[in-house]
């Protein structure tokens, strides 16, 4: 019987610091790791601490700093990568290195120009060493979702008998059909020898824009870890995002599924990444945009005024944006003008709404959206033409 928690895995600082020109210094990571820590993830990648000594400082750093999450550093399966891992990682309450290797046909060919067996032996010895360092080892087995499935469950078997803990399964390319990734992960928790006692682990990229339903398709498939950054920000089309993996599984309680995340964080938290990185949002993304929780068009207005049941299947406050808005266009219907108008602090007559619903869509069709200004100004003209 499989435990129904999801363990959360934050790329952000990692994967998702590989976004072209969004460069974070020192300062600004260990703020973003600290908020991590807060929000409740389970690990959080801190760097390729081989990659620059400034990497190697920050997770250095954030080790020190972090006191709830596994701190987690990526190598490639290379001794050096592994040893400067371990030592920047030193610190670290809970350290976990995480290192691998290409799998697929492409990578094995192109970028190491060797054969499956040479790929098995060097992803076997990169586990056992980094096992001498320390207790937790998440192997990867890069562009998994391109790599036969037999082949596959033969390293993976290789690498959980010499340690590994967790066995990442990325889509390194984001081109896997959410049924397909499902699948991937059915046929390993069937084949693998030793898959029960370690836990899989998604990593889906976005081209294909499938990252959070492959993500999904994995942990219903029985893996029980997903790698995510804030924002889904990442390299290219980015990673799965972290606001919408947590909100579908505690919007879908039949799913038997559940994270420790502190969802009232996740606007703040989206926020911060957004502005430190300079990365703005887009206003329709899911939970954290500008647009997620704004109604503008007159009928479904009425009915979010009637019973928000109708338009909205999550309750803003908990993702941590303070209200649902109603905005009004041309396209807003008297209901909502009535309603932004009290909140504004006038109380209408019909006769009043007729007479500012008249004046309202002469401002609307002149602007894009009608501002609580506007509808002073309104109420203005209004009063003074019946007291005329
Ligand atoms: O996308 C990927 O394959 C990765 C690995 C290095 C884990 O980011
Ligand atoms: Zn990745």
């Amino acid at each position: 019987m499989q435990n129904d928690k999801v363990q959360i895995f934050d790329t952000t600082l990692r994967d998702g610091e590989q976004v072209p020109g969004c460069k974070l210094d020192k300062k600004e990571k260990l703020a973003i790791a600290e908020r991590l820590d807060v929000l409740g993830v389970d690990v959080i990648e801190a760097g390729f601490p081989v990659s620059s000594p400034g990497d190697f400082t920050s997770v250095q750093e954030i080790s020190k700093l972090v006191k709830n999450a596994t701190v987690c550093g990526l190598t490639r399966a290379v001794e050096n990568d592994i040893k400067v891992a371990s030592e920047a990682l030193t610190y670290a309450v809970r350290p976990r290195i995480h290192t691998g290797i290409g799998t697929s046909e492409s990578h094995m060919k192109y970028k190491f120009n060797a054969t499956p067996e040479q790929i098995m032996e060097r992803a076997v010895k990169a586990t056992a060493y980094a096992k001498s360092f320390v207790e937790d080892v998440e192997f990867y087995a890069e562009d998994a979702g391109r790599t036969d499935n037999e082949f596959l469950a033969r390293v993976l078997e290789k690498v959980i008998q010499a340690g590994a803990t967790v066995l990442n399964i990325p889509d390194t390319t984001g081109y896997c059909l959410p049924e397909e990734y499902g699948a991937k992960m059915r046929y390993l928790r069937e084949n693998v020898k030793g898959i029960e006692n370690v836990i899989l682990s998604c990593h889906c990229h976005n081209d294909l824009g499938l990252a959070t339903a492959n993500s999904i398709s994995g942990v219903i498939n029985g893996a029980r870890q997903i790698e995510c950054t804030i924002n889904g920000i990442g390299e290219r089309a980015g990673n799965t995002s972290l606001e919408e993996v947590v909100m579908i599984l505690k919007q879908h309680p039949t799913l038997n599924l559940h994270t420790d995340i502190n969802t009232q964080l996740l606007y703040d938290t989206s926020c911060m990444v957004s502005e430190k990185m300079g990365m703005v949002v887009q206003p329709n993304k899911a939970i954290v945009g500008a647009n997620a929780f704004a109604h503008s068009s007159g009928i479904h207005q009425d009915g979010m005024i009637k019973n928000r049941d109708t338009y909205e299947i999550m309750n803003p406050q908990d993702v941590g944006v303070n209200e649902t808005s109603i905005v009004l266009t041309a396209r807003s219907g008297r209901a909502a003008l009535a309603y932004r108008s009290k909140k504004v602090g006038y109380e209408l007559t019909k006769v009043q709404l007729d007479a500012a619903y008249e004046q309202f869509l002469n401002v609307a069709d002149r602007q894009k959206e009608v501002k609580d200004d506007d509808i002073h100004m309104i109420m203005e003209r209004i009063q003074m033409r019946a007291g005329a």
